[in-house]
């Protein structure tokens, strides 16, 4: 088992799309192993899509992101990374497979419902950039 850090963005839980996605997840096989909702400042935001802040798409990125809550999710399952990279789609939802959660859920490449690790390095950084050691320990 493996863990990767998902994040319901703010235009899926702005228009109540949180559950539909959780179960989602779910349905896909994924445990979920802790769960919070957060308003991200933007230093935070930026802090979390550092990797991105020299593309064009940036300051749109960090403004999209604080515009409302958002639900960090840690996700368990064989080769979780993978599979929910998979479960979630292509980035732009046009480009996106039938039956992914963007495809389904995601209103443009921007405003795309969903974040997922892309690395099992990405996604230890990601998960404890969220999660306290004694949140995740308290859940076993
Ligand atoms: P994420 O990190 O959120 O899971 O998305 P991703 O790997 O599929 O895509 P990435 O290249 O890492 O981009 C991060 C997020 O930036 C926004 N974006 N906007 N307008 C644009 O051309 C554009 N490109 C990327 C999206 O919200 C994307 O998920
Ligand atoms: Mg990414």
């Amino acid at each position: 088992m493996s863990q990767t850090l998902a994040i319901i963005k703010p235009d899926a839980v702005g228009s109540g799309k949180a559950g539909k996605i959780l179960a989602h997840l779910e349905d896909a096989g994924f445990t979920v192993r802790a769960m919070k909702m957060v308003r991200l400042t933007k230093a935070q935001a930026g802090a979390f899509y550092e990797v991105h802040r020299e593309r064009p798409f940036y300051g749109e990125l960090v403004e999209f992101m604080t515009s409302g809550p958002v639900i960090p999710i840690v996700l368990e399952a064989d080769n979780a990374v993978a599979r929910l990279r998979e479960t979630i789609g292509a980035t732009d939802p046009a480009e996106a497979a039938e039956g992914t959660v963007r495809k389904l859920y995601a209103e443009s490449k921007g405003r795309n419902a969903i974040h997922a690790s892309d690395s099992d390095e990405n996604a230890r950084a990601e998960i404890a950039f969220f999660f306290s050691r004694s949140e995740l320990l308290g859940l076993d």
